[in-house]
């Protein structure tokens, strides 16, 4: 024991003398000082001594490992601090983590709710021709909204079709309709563009999903269904919906859609600063698809039947999380972002 605790102190003093930084005055805690140390290994030998040697090498012991404490504190105090000097107790800084917009959050979540419906995803084009954006979808030439004032135009023409930014997910009706066999279940994000003035509920690019399916005995009743399973997901379970007659050159018959308030569940209709007291918002535009429609595609408008539905997500996301003004989504403010 006595040859063991020489050799121990005097390995010690030798590593302690080298060491020059935090780092190797560490090691040597652990090494002399730690679990599996030389010194708690003869602690341990401790109980195969007589009485007698017990008390003697037990306080030896319990000096030595004293003085190795105090001359590794000693040591670490007198290291200069320098730049590079590393604190192993200090809490390490967690990256940054990134996160999702809000505006693909909401997408996310109303995706993912058609896709448990059998629903697949399919993107569109942002840049269309008139014949996606308007005249197959049964858009006259006339219409309003073929003008510039509702469309951006863009400098490309090509066989006599103009090119533009599409000013709704629609057009991707019709790219499926063109591409995909019968029947389908489709449903259709991304970005669209009008030149609106900016203000707190509008702005010249948006968010839409359209939603769509083509199949041989298609009626109102499954439009209503796949809706209704939509909103009580997506808002709430105890929400109900109101069907108002309207009209889209696209669909026939066509219909705009409210949800009963979620928030104020049409107690507090006067006060209720989401629904504006009507008790009902409007979230949604839908219908039958047009048989004509169907017919550009070169579907059998006799045999197949189809509906469509589109809504805004920034209205949608506004709604929800009561957000009231659209720029915040495209501004970019952090302390924004970061609270979704
Ligand atoms: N495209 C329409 C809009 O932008 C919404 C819509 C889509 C309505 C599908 C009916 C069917 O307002």
């Amino acid at each position: 024991m006595e040859e063991k605790i020489k050799n121990l102190e005097e390995n010690f003093y030798k590593d302690l003398s080298l060491a020059k930084t935090i780092v190797e005055l560490e090691n040597i805690r652990v090494k002399y000082l730690g679990r599996k140390s030389e010194l708690v290994y003869l602690f341990s030998e401790l109980k195969n001594l007589s009485q007698n040697d017990k008390v003697i090498y037990g306080k030896k012991l319990n000096s030595l490992k004293e003085n190795f404490t105090n001359s590794l504190n000693e040591k670490i105090k007198n290291i200069p601090q320098e730049e590079d000097y590393l604190d192993l107790t200090l809490p390490s800084i967690s990256p940054k983590r990134a996160g999702l917009h809000i505006l693909t959050i909401v997408t996310n979540k109303i995706c993912n709710i058609f896709k448990e419906l059998g629903f697949k995803i399919v993107e569109g084009n942002e840049i269309e021709d008139e014949w996606h954006n308007f005249t197959a979808l049964n858009i006259p030439l006339e219409h309003p909204s073929r003008d510039a004032f509702d469309t951006f135009y863009l400098d490309i023409e090509r066989d006599k079709n103009k090119f533009l930014l599409r000013s709704h997910t629609s057009p991707s009706q019709i790219r499926v309709m063109e591409n995909y066999k019968v029947p389908f279940k489709i449903i259709s994000p991304g970005r669209v563009y009008r030149p609106d003035k900016v203000d707190a509920s509008h702005s010249f690019m948006f968010h839409q999903i359209e939603g769509f399916a083509v199949d041989k005995d298609l009626n109102f009743s499954h439009l209503k269904g796949v809706l209704l399973y939509f909103a009580k997901e997506f808002f709430s379970k105890d929400i109900n919906l109101r069907f108002r007659p309207h009209f889209f050159p696209f669909t026939e018959p066509s219909a705009e859609v409210d949800i009963s308030c979620f928030f104020c569940k049409n107690t507090q209709k006067e006060k209720c600063t989401v629904c504006k007291g009507k008790g009902f918002i409007e979230i949604l535009g839908c219908g039958m698809i047009h048989p004509n429609v169907l017919e550009n595609c070169k579907i059998d408008s006799k045999k197949y039947k189809g509906f469509a539905f589109g809504m805004g997500v920034d209205r949608i996301a506004m709604l929800k999380y009561r957000i009231d003004d659209i720029r915040l989504f495209y501004e970019n403010d952090i302390k924004f972002l970061e609270q979704f």
